[in-house]
């Protein structure tokens, strides 16, 4: 596995590549890797010949007084899983090399921006937007691949790449979770054991609100205050649970349709959804 930290090199690497006829798919990560990564790999092998992971911590896309600088970093470990796991190249950019001085072009996907985790978290998804937009742009990959656990994310991507005309395919990949549910995130970190435990209480609670609409159940409003109100006695501090449009993250009109929730557990902001369809 070869790792490069320069825009430059990398082109150079990857000009190379391309002129074999060798397909690109890129995974983009900031580290503090798990078995949720590495799913993405595997993805992006099936479509690929050649795999570029890419480990940055982006500030951008943390709003003021959030863990950008305790964010973990655990780079030789995230080396060694990324080597184990055959990828080929890996880029550990700095923030000066991603963004120059005096930058100030930000890409704002407008339906997304600020609704749901982006009202909480203002600014965020520019940020997101922003560096993947720079990324697909430096790799030039084939295809790029995300997971649905970020599903608010992964629609502000597949957004971008169909407004600003970027030539990528966009696949996603199943949310990875611990045994007990919880969905692997870098951020589980933050818990301790017990609140690992309390965290699974999320999960849980979207899968009854989807068994109920599955059941029939109409009452969304409902759903959502009861789902509040069981993850409030159970310690966690919710910011939303919302049942929406799966394409749209709007009102629930469709058939088609996702809940998604965060809510903070001790230092950590959980988030997770669940997807339903219902057919009449
Ligand atoms: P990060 O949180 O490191 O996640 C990198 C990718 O892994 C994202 O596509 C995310 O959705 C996916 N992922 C995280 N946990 C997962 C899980 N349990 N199962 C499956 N996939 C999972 O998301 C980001 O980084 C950043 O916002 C980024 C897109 C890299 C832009 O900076």
């Amino acid at each position: 596995m070869q790792q490069i930290s320069t825009i430059a090199e990398l082109r150079q690497v990857l000009s190379e590549i391309r002129r074999k006829g060798q397909k690109i798919g890129l995974v983009p990560t900031m580290g503090n890797l798990h078995q949720g990564h590495l799913s993405l790999v595997d993805i992006a092998k099936q479509r690929a010949d050649v795999i570029v992971a890419t480990i940055f911590v982006n500030p951008m896309q943390f709003i003021e007084g959030e863990d950008f600088e305790s964010y973990p970093r655990t780079l030789d470990n995230d080396l060694s899983m990324l080597d184990e796991k055959k990828v080929d190249i890996v880029f550990t950019p700095s923030v000066e090399e991603m963004y120059l001085e005096g930058a100030e072009t930000e890409v704002t996907v407008l339906s997304l921006d600020n609704i749901h985790c982006g009202h909480f978290r203002p600014g965020h998804f520019k940020g997101v937007a922003t560096v993947v937009n720079k990324l697909f742009n430096i790799v030039q990959a084939d295809v790029a691949v995300f997971g649905k656990k970020d599903y608010q994310q992964l629609l502000v991507i597949k957004r971008l790449v169909r407004d600003l005309c970027i030539q990528i395919s966009i696949l996603s990949g199943e949310t990875i979770r611990e045994e007990n549910g919880l969905a692997m995130s870098s951020r589980n970190r933050y818990l301790s054991d017990s609140e690992r435990i309390q965290a699974a209480k999320l999960y849980e609670s979207l899968r009854h609100i989807a068994d109920e609409i599955r059941k029939g159940n109409t009452d969304f409003t409902g759903l959502q205050k009861s789902s509040i109100g069981v993850l409030k006695k159970n310690g966690l501090r919710p910011d939303y649970v919302e049942i929406c449009d799966a394409d749209s993250l709007g009102s629930p009109t469709s058939n088609n349709l996702v809940i998604i929730a965060a809510a903070w557990l001790g230092k950590a902001r959980l988030i997770d959804n669940v997807a339903v369809h219902t057919y009449d």
